[in-house]
Parts: structure tokens; C-alpha cells; sequence
């Protein structure tokens, strides 16, 4: 049974597909309003969402299904000690495709090895997050018109947001790409993500704790909060959390047709005044999330044999 843990669990080919299926959808929404008919998405979150799940949600309505959930670990069988195996199992005589998040790396993986219908990781700790790149796949492709020569800035806390290790994974499968990431030094970018992604196919890349000085060279700058609840202790939080602050003035000196995304929940780093220029892109990015998980979805539930 094929579930989708992380970005390598496609293929490049794969990728661009979910991009043109999510484009049909965009384009003729009544040819797949039935598409799902009497199928069930369940949605296990175990950690906050406001985005990831109600996407998710809206996407298996919008193909014509049903969506049942848990609402958080503390409503469900998990408070009583219940294990991941146990969960996903009972859950698979019920639905047909699962969405979970969880705050344990690897959980999804878990629930994956366990479930008898297929797991799409909605985020796993400060690990991965694929969905949410295939949002900003969209939005990349949809705003700058492909791939190829785009220089990419990275912004925030590289170190937890699962994001731009989905992100770093699948942008460096195209060609002729570069990467500058931004972030405070103790926030930086795993090894073994930069491993995977960047150094193994010869990627270039540089890494900056400055993003006033870098703006002017990027053509997609992608901002990402502060992970307070992966810190190990609040006041290295307080200290990190307005390392960068993207303003109108710092805009100034950034690329006419730079393209400003942000995964969301936004606290402080891109301030709220950012929003009416129309570089910022990132609650278009929002939209995009839906169409591209109804692609996944779609794909999944194919392959499954199940549609
Ligand atoms: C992100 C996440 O959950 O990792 N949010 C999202 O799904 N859009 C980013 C974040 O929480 O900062």
C-alpha cells in the first residue's frame, strides 16, 4: 500500500503530474465533484492546525467524499495509551485514505507500516511536511512559470520547520537551481538535510545570518516562523524569535517580481503591512495547498484500487 511519508516517496514525474492534475481541477472543478463519491479521508491530528486539516478536509469535499476525524490526541484513544499501530489500524476499517500529524518524527512512518489504506504524513515533528511543499511547488510554478534559474532564499528556523526540509528536497530535483539560507546560526539547516538535498547532487548553496543583505539577489524568498514548541527551553526561544522581521523597507531593496511565501501560521516575521504588495504570495499559497491535496488524494485512492 502506497502512503506518502516524505518528498522521495514521489518521483520528479510524479511531482509535475500533481501539478497539472491540480491545474485541471483549478479548471474544470464540476469534472471532479463526484470523483471521490462514498469514499472516506480520515484526519488524525495530533498537534495543531488550522491550514493542513481544513485543506485537507475541503479537498475530499470538493472531490465528492466524506471526511471523519479525531480532534487531537486528548479526544481520542491515544489519551487512554493507545498506540500508533493500534490507531491506524481501527481507523483503516472505517476509512479508505488517512491524513495525519503528529509531534514525533517518524510517526507517520509508523502508522504507514500499520494501516491497511494510505497514509499521507499532514507533518511528523520537526522532520518532514510534503503536502505543504506541494503547495509551494504550485505556487512556484504558478508564479515564476517553472522551475529553472531561480535563486531561493530560505528564511527563519531552518533547524525545526519540517517545511523547508519537504522544500529543500524536491526544489533541488530541478535543474539549475540555488539556495541562500537565512537563519541565526543555532537555527541552521540540518546536516543530513543538506546532505540529502544539496550536497550529494552538487547543489550550490550558501548560508547567511543576514537577510537585508541577500534580498536583492532572490527571486523567491520563502519566511518561516520560529518552531517555539520544538525548543528545548523558552529563553532560547525569546532570543531567536524576531531574528528576522520582513518589512515594506526591507522590500526596497528585494526583486520588482520577487515572489514572498510563508507555509503560515505567520507570528511576527513578515509584518502584517508586507500583505498589500503584491509580491507577497503566500495566501495565494494557501489556496494552492487545497488543489494539490485533492491531486494527492486522487492519486492515492487510484493506485490503491480503491476508485
Ligand atoms: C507549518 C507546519 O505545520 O509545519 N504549517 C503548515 O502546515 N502550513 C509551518 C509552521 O507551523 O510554522
Amino acid at each position: 500500500m502506497r502512503s506518502i511519508i516524505d518528498i522521495p516517496d514521489l518521483s520528479l514525474a510524479e511531482l509535475d503530474a500533481l501539478m497539472d492534475r491540480a491545474e485541471d481541477i483549478i479548471a474544470r472543478p464540476d469534472d471532479y465533484a463526484d470523483a471521490c463519491r462514498r469514499k472516506k479521508l480520515a484526519t488524525l491530528f495530533f498537534e495543531p492546525s488550522t491550514r493542513t486539516r481544513l485543506s485537507f478536509e475541503a479537498a475530499m469535499y470538493e472531490l465528492g467524499g466524506q471526511v471523519i476525524s479525531v480532534a487531537g490526541a486528548d479526544a481520542s484513544s491515544v489519551a487512554k495509551g493507545e498506540s500508533i499501530a493500534d490507531t491506524v489500524k481501527t481507523v483503516s476499517c472505517y476509512a479508505d485514505i488517512i491524513a495525519m500529524r503528529h509531534p514525533k518524527e517518524g510517526a507517520a512512518r509508523v502508522a504507514s507500516m500499520n494501516a491497511s489504506i494510505p497514509v499521507i504524513n499532514a507533518g511528523d515533528g520537526g522532520h518532514a511536511h510534503p503536502t505543504q511543499t506541494l503547495a509551494d511547488l504550485l505556487t512556484i510554478r504558478r508564479e515564476k512559470g517553472g522551475f529553472s534559474g531561480l535563486t531561493v532564499g530560505l528564511c527563519g528556523d531552518l533547524k525545526f520547520g519540517r517545511t523547508v526540509h519537504s522544500l529543500l528536497n524536491a526544489l533541488s530535483r530541478y535543474e539549475n537551481m540555488r539556495f541562500v539560507l537565512i537563519s541565526p546560526e543555532e537555527l541552521k539547516v540540518p546536516s543530513y538535510v543538506k546532505s540529502e538535498a544539496l550536497k550529494k547532487k552538487n547543489i550550490p548553496y550558501t548560508q547567511e545570518t543576514d537577510l537585508e543583505r541577500v534580498i536583492g539577489d532572490l527571486d523567491i524568498l520563502y519566511m518561516t516562523r520560529v518552531q517555539r514548541e520544538r525548543f528545548f527551553n523558552e529563553e532560547d526561544y525569546l532570543r531567536l524569535k524576531d531574528s528576522y522581521i520582513l518589512t515594506p523597507e526591507k522590500l526596497k531593496k528585494a526583486k520588482k517580481d520577487l515572489c514572498v511565501m510563508h507555509p503560515l501560521p505567520r507570528v511576527n516575521e513578515i509584518s502584517v503591512a508586507v500583505d498589500q504588495d503584491p509580491r507577497a504570495c503566500y495566501f495565494r499559497q494557501v489556496l494552492y495547498g487545497k488543489f494539490m491535496r485533492e491531486a494527492l488524494i486522487l492519486m492515492l485512492l487510484k493506485e490503491a484500487g480503491t476508485l
